[in-house]
């Protein structure tokens, strides 16, 4: 090999090394750039924190999480048809009164996959936007929950039944990805996240 061709490939070799890859809580592989400078020590004085570089098959099988948000306005009451007046009014407070106030919600749909090689997507957003429309702010925004959402005629519409009713709307709809977490907030100081139910948290 003349020196020229050596050089060329103790560079290939240096490049190839700065490489660290790192495994994250999900077992995701991660590479980094160890450094800008492109010279390091040659391959045989690395130290041993030095490890190979993943191969196109481990960085495929990386698991993502992609959110997509949503606002919806809906009024509510808090009331237990099987508790008393003055209990309802004891638990509940000024959110018992029966005729409702009002909350700008915010949604956010968490969904898990893996990166579709040809789209690089982990999800078709537009289908998911469609999906989140047609399920939830359709039936629920400029609604009266108690009355209008088959879910609160029976059950009081907290923001955590509200979480729950949301993901049992969207987690049968979901196509390529799952749905991970369905997250409500009912005002900027509190929020409710669901998983699903245990048998649905498998990953
Ligand atoms: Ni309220």
């Amino acid at each position: 090999m003349n020196r020229r061709k050596h050089e060329k490939a103790d560079l290939k070799e240096r490049l190839r090394v700065t490489l660290e890859v790192r495994t994250d809580s999900h077992g995701m592989f991660s590479p980094r750039l160890l450094g800008k400078r492109l010279v390091t020590p040659p391959a045989n004085q690395l130290p041993i924190t030095m490890k190979r570089v993943p191969s196109g098959k481990e960085l495929k099988a990386r698991l993502l999480y992609l959110t997509r948000k949503a606002e919806f306005a809906a009024s509510h009451y808090y009331h237990n048809p099987d508790l008393s007046p003055e209990e309802n009014r004891r638990i509940f407070g000024k959110c018992n009164n029966p005729n409702g106030h009002g909350h700008n919600y915010v949604l956010e749909v968490t969904v898990k996959g893996e990166i579709d090689p040809r789209s690089g997507f982990v999800v078709d957003l537009k289908k998911l936007k469609e999906t989140m429309h047609r399920e939830v702010l359709d039936a629920m925004d400029h609604r009266f929950l108690n009355k209008e959402v088959p879910e609160f005629l029976s059950r009081i519409p907290t923001t955590e039944n509200l979480a729950v009713a949301i993901w049992q709307r969207l987690a049968p709809k979901m196509t390529n990805a799952r749905l991970h977490r369905v997250r409500v907030y009912e005002n900027h100081d509190l929020f409710v996240d669901f998983y699903g139910e245990e048998n649905d948290c498998v990953t």
